[in-house]
């Protein structure tokens, strides 16, 4: 039986901060954002937007048409949790309409969770193939005002229904792991922004990687010839490159530089415009490879590599089936992208700084989001959703 993704769609916010606003701030050149760290615009959150409205407004093409007694899990991933209780996913849950007949559950460790998740959906589908799960993930990635990290900032979610009817990709069996308790990006329940030591994440992140890739050969995995692409995760986009060429040296694999490349330039398009969207951005990133990729990917196999700062990866593979182009949202995605609004340095203040009240009183929130769903108001400590006319 073949378990793995049957659709998959993506969100992100109605704004965008070109990083040459930020450079022009900073004094710095461009380029060392563009070309540097691989970035070239970050999308920002409305006051009324969330990872909540975010992630339903991933999920509801997703939805949409499914016989909604089918899904019988929502696990939603995040690292920038809006509650230390309640799931996110039970916001999202009302939202979409979802059958009460759901178990649905949060899962948190950095930008990883969203993997984890999947892999728990794949185990429930194994067991009961009629039922299918719906995987969100969902972040803002929030860092301190010129800090190293501040140009690597972004959000979004995508959305992932995971069944015995794998249209877009049959995930299989085969996982290499590797966990390491370490400090090298993390946020204490009392922070809005991450901390992170950025040069120690990325030395830890290739780290990962390497041992993840041993791990996963020594459980039966793929050779490296084996694989067509590969989908990292992406905190800003050269890291996708850093990481690739660090995998090329440790299997000795003797590909040009161009070759190389085009395992994985097709993964970096939306990031680059995106920013990054933590557990969010390894899958946005399978996204932009099967939408942008000019040709048939049928029968390819793509590489995981998924990383969460603490650290926990996991490397895994995919095969892409046959038709799955059908099944893909890029109009709703490019679109999405197109009419997001620019903004100026001083209006990215305003979106950054936007309070978070924490007083017990009613705040409401003006309308801004051209999603579908809005944070209307934060009252009594309770946060209040509604659907938008759009
Ligand atoms: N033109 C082209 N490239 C330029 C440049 C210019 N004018 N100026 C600098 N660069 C290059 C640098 O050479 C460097 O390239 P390299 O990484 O190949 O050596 C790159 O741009 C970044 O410059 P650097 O000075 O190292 O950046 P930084 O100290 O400001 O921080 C990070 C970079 C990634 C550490 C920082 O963005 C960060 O902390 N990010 C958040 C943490 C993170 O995402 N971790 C990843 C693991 S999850």
């Amino acid at each position: 039986m073949k378990v793995g993704i049957e659709d998959i769609c993506f969100y992100t916010a109605s704004y965008y901060l070109d990083l040459q606003v930020l450079a022009e701030v900073h004094q710095i050149d461009v380029e060392k954002f563009y070309a540097g760290i691989g970035q070239e615009q970050m999308s920002m959150a409305a006051p009324d937007e969330d990872i909540v409205t975010m992630a339903a407004a991933a999920a509801l093409p997703v939805v949409e048409g499914q016989d909604k007694s089918a899904i019988r899990t929502l696990l939603f991933a995040s690292e920038s949790g809006i509650d230390q209780s309640k799931s996110a996913g039970v916001y999202v849950h009302r939202l979409l309409e979802l059958d009460p007949a759901c178990r649905v559950v949060e899962l948190k460790q950095a930008c990883y969770s969203a993997t984890s998740a999947i892999q728990m959906a794949c185990a429930l589908v194994a067991r009961q193939p009629q039922q299918k799960v719906l995987v969100i993930a969902s972040d803002i990635a929030r860092y301190d005002l010129d800090s190293s990290g501040e140009p690597t900032q972004g959000c979004g979610a995508v959305a992932m229904l995971i069944s015995a009817d794998p249209k877009i990709m049959e995930v299989e069996p085969v996982s290499g792991l590797y966990t390491e308790d370490v400090m090298d990006f993390w946020r204490p329940n009392y922070r809005g922004t991450a901390l992170v030591d950025g040069k120690y994440s990325t030395k830890v992140y290739l780290k990962s990687l390497k041992h993840a890739w041993l791990d996963y050969q020594q459980q039966g995995g793929h050779a490296f010839s084996e694989f067509n692409y590969f989908c990292y995760h992406q905190p800003f986009t050269r890291m996708a490159q850093k990481a690739h060429s660090h995998l090329l040296k440790q299997v000795g694999a003797s590909l040009s530089a161009a070759e190389a490349e085009a395992q994985i330039a097709d993964t970096l398009s939306y990031n680059r415009s995106i920013g990054n969207s933590y557990t969010a951005s390894i899958y946005i990133g399978l996204t932009s490879l099967l939408e942008n990729a000019e040709h048939d990917l049928a029968g390819q196999r793509v590489g995981f590599f998924s990383y969460g700062s603490g650290c926990v990866a996991e490397l895994f593979s995919g095969v892409v089936q046959p038709g799955y182009q059908a099944h893909l949202h890029k109009d709703y995605h490019q679109t999405l992208l197109a009419r997001r609004q620019s903004v100026d340095y001083a209006t990215y203040r305003r979106l950054y700084d936007y309070p978070n009240p924490v007083d017990g009183g009613e705040h409401a929130i003006a309308a801004e989001t051209t999603g579908p769903f809005r944070l209307a108001a934060i009252s009594q400590h309770k946060r209040i959703y509604e659907k938008t006319a759009s």
